[in-house]
């Protein structure tokens, strides 16, 4: 909960809202940037989104509830990023899926994103920062079970 972030998290949060600051349309960016960056928009980030945006926190928490990308409390399992965008698909992903689900089980989020940029070098897969390209279905097993 934000109540029990440090000190450098609430500057974090602060910084991350701040980089975004008149810009137009800046809530989604933010809202990704902070979910990305702690897991998770509580309700006290939330409220400090708001106050920097002069919104309120209705229509904060309206758009963060709207969309599925963002959770209220931070997921403490290892994540692992799985493309199944159009690319990704010509190139098989869907086919793995079944396996990933299984190598992922209870202990890893196994989560569906829509491109990470590296189309022609897929299927693909992000753990935290990293990409990882030219997957088969081995390989991805075992980055899902290395990520444990
Ligand atoms: S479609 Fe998978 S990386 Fe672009």
């Amino acid at each position: 909960m934000w109540e029990h972030r440090a000190m450098s998290d609430t500057r974090d949060l602060v910084r991350l809202i701040a980089a975004h600051a008149g810009m137009e349309g800046a809530l989604l960016p933010i809202l990704h940037d902070v979910q990305h960056a702690f897991g998770c928009v509580d309700g006290e980030a939330e409220a400090e989104i708001a106050k920097a945006l002069n919104l309120s926190r209705a229509e904060v928490h309206g758009v963060v509830s709207f969309y599925h990308d963002f959770t209220p409390q931070a997921d403490p399992r290892p994540r692992v990023e799985l493309c199944r965008a159009e690319a990704c698909k010509a190139r098989g992903v869907e086919a793995m899926v079944p396996a990933a689900e299984k190598a992922a089980g209870s202990q890893v989020q196994l989560k569906t994103v829509y491109c990470l940029g590296l189309c022609s070098a897929g299927p693909n897969a992000r753990v935290g920062d990293t990409l990882h390209a030219r997957l088969d279905e081995a390989a991805l097993v075992a980055l899902i079970e290395g990520a444990r």
